[in-house]
C-alpha cells in the first residue's frame, strides 16, 4: 500500500510516518508539506534514509503542487494531516488556516478525486464541537459550534470532505482527536511549552483560571487510532479518538513541575484566550467498536515520557525558539503580560 501524508513534517503527522515505516513493512509513505514555521525536517530524520520513505516539498494551497505530489505515484490512500494548527496563531491572524485548513484541504479533495484513491482519512479535531457542558461528552452526532478561525475552519474542511462523500463518492474517512501531546511537539502548545520554560526557569503563562478542561492524548495512541481507522474505518463515517482522560489546564502544569523539578512560583496567570472554549469531551466508543482501537498510553507515563525526550533534546527546542518562533512568542504574551 502506498500512502500520501501531507504535513507529515509537523508534530502528528511526522509520529504517523514514524509508526507506519516501523509498524507496517509492506506500506510506503511519500510526505507532503510545506515546511511552515512547524514542519521540521529534523521530526523526520529517524526514517530519511529508509528506502519505503519520499519527502516532498509542497503546500496543498498550491494545486501544482498538489499534482505533482499525485503525479509521483500511485496512491492507494491520502492521510491529510497538514493544517495551520494553533488556536492562538489563528486568533492573532485567521487567513492562514482558512487558506490551508479550508482551501488547503479542498484542492487536496480534487486532487485525490482524481486520482481515484481508494481512502482519504481527513485528521481533524474535538475543536469542531465547542465547549462541552459537564457532564456532557461528544459523540459524532454532537453538534458542531467552533469557537476560534482554527476551530472553524477544521469545521468547514470536515464538512467539505463528507460533501465530496456524497457527491462524488469519494472515500473519505474523518477522524477528530483530542490534545495531542509527545515528543516533537511545537513548543507554542500547552505542555511542550511549560516543559520547555520549566527547564529554562522561565515563567509559565497559564490563560485565565486554568480551570480549563482538555482530554490529553498520547500522540503515539493517536497514531494507532487513525491507522486503526485507515485499515478498519468504513468511508463517510466520523470516528471520535478520545485520550480518556479529562484534566484541567493547572493540574497539567502542576504535575509537569512535579516531573521536571521545578517550583510552582514559576506559574504566572496571564490574560485568557478571547472565545476560550472552557471543557472540551468526548466519547471514544464508536472507533472502538468498529476498529478496536483504544489509548493504551496511561498520562502520568505519557507525561514522564515527554518530559524526558524535552530534557535530552534541549537542542531541538533551542534550535526553533531561536528563529522566527520568538517574534510570535513576544506577539502573543504581550498583550497577556497583566496578572489574571
Ligand atoms: P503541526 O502544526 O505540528 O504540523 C502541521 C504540519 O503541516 C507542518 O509540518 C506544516 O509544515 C504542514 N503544513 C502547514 N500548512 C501547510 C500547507 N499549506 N501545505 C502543506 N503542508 C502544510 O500540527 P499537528 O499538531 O501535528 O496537527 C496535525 C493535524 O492534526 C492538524 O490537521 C490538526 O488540526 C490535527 N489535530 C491536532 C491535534 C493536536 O493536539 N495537536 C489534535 C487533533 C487534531
Ligand atoms: O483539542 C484538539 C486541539 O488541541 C487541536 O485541534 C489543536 O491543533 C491543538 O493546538 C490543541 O488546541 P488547544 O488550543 O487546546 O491547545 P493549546 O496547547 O494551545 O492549549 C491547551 C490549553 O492550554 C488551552 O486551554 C489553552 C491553555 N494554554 C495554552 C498555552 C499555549 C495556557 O493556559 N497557556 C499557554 O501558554
Amino acid at each position: 500500500m502506498k500512502l500520501l501524508v501531507t504535513g507529515g513534517a509537523g508534530f502528528i503527522g511526522s509520529a504517523f510516518v514514524r509508526h507506519v515505516l516501523a509498524h507496517r513493512p509492506e506500506m510506503q509513505v511519500v510526505t507532503l508539506d510545506a515546511l511552515t514555521y512547524a514542519g521540521n525536517l529534523e521530526n523526520l530524520s529517524a526514517v530519511q534514509d529508509n528506502p519505503r520513505y519520499t519527502f516532498l516539498r509542497g503546500d496543498i494551497r498550491d494545486g501544482d503542487a498538489v499534482n505533482e505530489g499525485f503525479a509521483s505515484g500511485r496512491f492507494d490512500a491520502v492521510v491529510n494531516f497538514a493544517a495551520e494548527s494553533h488556536v492562538d496563531r489563528s486568533i492573532l491572524s485567521p487567513d492562514s488556516a482558512i487558506d490551508t485548513n479550508v482551501r488547503g484541504s479542498a484542492r487536496l479533495l480534487d486532487a485525490a478525486r482524481a486520482a481515484r484513491v481508494e481512502r482519504f482519512v481527513h485528521v481533524s479535531t474535538d475543536e469542531v464541537y465547542g465547549d462541552i457542558p459537564e457532564p456532557l461528552e461528544a459523540d459524532e452526532t454532537y453538534p458542531l459550534k467552533p469557537s476560534s478561525p482554527y476551530a472553524a475552519s477544521k469545521a468547514a474542511s470536515d464538512l467539505l470532505a463528507l460533501a465530496y462523500v456524497r457527491t462524488y463518492h469519494l472515500p473519505v474517512i474523518i477522524t477528530r482527536a483530542s490534545n495531542n501531546y509527545g515528543p516533537y511537539q511545537f513548543p507554542e502548545k500547552l505542555i511542550p511549552l511549560m516543559i520547555s520554560n520549566a527547564l529554562e526557569g522561565l515563567p509559565l503563562p497559564v490563560y485565565g483560571d486554568g480551570l480549563q478542561v482538555r482530554d490529553w492524548l498520547y500522540v503515539d495512541d493517536h497514531c494507532r487510532g487513525i491507522l486503526a481507522v485507515l485499515e478498519r474505518g468504513t468511508v463517510g463515517e466520523v470516528y471520535n479518538i478520545a485520550g480518556a482522560c479529562h484534566l484541567p489546564n493547572i493540574e497539567v502544569v502542576k504535575r509537569l513541575l512535579t516531573i521536571v523539578g521545578a517550583s510552582e512560583a514559576l506559574i504566572t496567570r496571564v490574560t485568557d484566550r478571547p472565545g476560550h472554549d472552557r471543557r472540551y469531551a468526548l466519547r471514544g466508543d464508536k472507533v472502538a467498536r468498529e476498529t478496536g482501537f483504544v489509548p493504551e498510553v496511561a498520562f502520568e507515563d505519557g507525561l514522564a515520557r515527554t518530559v524526558k525526550w524535552y530534557q535530552e533534546n534541549a537542542d531541538w527546542t533551542a534550535r526553533i525558539r531561536s528563529g522566527a518562533y520568538r517574534d510570535y512568542y513576544a506577539q502573543n504574551y504581550a498583550w497577556r503580560s497583566s496578572e489574571a
